[in-house]
C-alpha cells in the first residue's frame, strides 16, 4: 500500500439526499469501494458553520442559496480513509453539475439539479481542503483509529 493508504477525506451527505432516503446508498458505495469510515454524525448545520464551510464561495452569486440549502435540513458529515481517498471520492461523486456527471457516479445516478447534488466532498485540487473541512466539522476525539481487516472474527 502506498503512503496514501491512510489519507483522510471529508465527505458530507446533503439535505436533498437525506430527505430522499439516500444516506445508506451513499455510505454503501463508499464502503463497497473499500474506503474506511472513521467519523460520522447527523446534524442540522448551524448557519455560521455553513458559512465557514463554504467560505471559498463567499463572492459567488450562488453563495446565499448554497448556505440556505445546506442548512435547510439534516446533513451527514463524514470522514473516510483510504488510498488516494480524496481523488477516489471525487471520482465517485462525479462532476458538480449533474448534467455533466457520468452515469455510474453518485451525482450522475441520483441528481438532476446543480444546487441539489446529493453529496459534498473536499476538492483534491485544493491541498488544504481536507484538513480545513475536517477541522470545521469534527473534533479530534470524534475520529477513530482502527484496523478494519485485523479482526479474528472476520473470515
Ligand atoms: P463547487 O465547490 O464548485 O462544487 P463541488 O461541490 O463539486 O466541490 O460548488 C459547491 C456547491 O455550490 C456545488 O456542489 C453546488 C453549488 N453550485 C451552484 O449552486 N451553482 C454553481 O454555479 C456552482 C459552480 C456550484
Ligand atoms: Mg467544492
Amino acid at each position: 500500500m502506498s503512503d496514501g493508504g491512510h489519507e483522510r477525506t471529508f465527505v458530507m451527505i446533503k439535505p436533498d439526499a437525506f430527505g430522499r432516503g439516500l444516506v445508506g446508498e451513499v455510505i454503501s458505495r463508499l464502503e463497497e469501494r473499500g474506503l474506511k469510515l472513521v467519523g460520522i454524525k447527523v446534524e442540522t448545520m448551524p448557519r455560521e458553520r455553513a458559512e465557514e464551510h463554504y467560505g471559498e464561495h463567499e463572492d459567488k452569486p450562488f453563495y446565499d442559496d448554497l448556505v440556505d440549502f445546506i442548512t435547510s435540513g439534516p446533513v451527514v458529515p463524514m470522514v473516510w480513509e483510504g488510498q488516494d481517498a480524496t481523488r477516489q471520492v471525487r471520482q465517485m461523486i462525479g462532476e458538480t453539475d449533474p448534467l455533466e456527471a457520468q452515469p455510474g457516479t453518485i451525482r450522475g445516478d441520483f441528481a438532476l439539479d446543480l444546487g441539489r447534488n446529493v453529496v459534498h466532498a473536499a476538492d483534491h485540487e485544493d491541498e488544504g481542503a481536507n484538513e480545513r473541512e475536517i477541522g470545521i466539522h469534527f473534533d479530534d476525539d470524534e475520529l477513530i483509529d482502527y484496523d478494519q481487516h485485523d479482526a479474528e472474527w472476520l473470515y
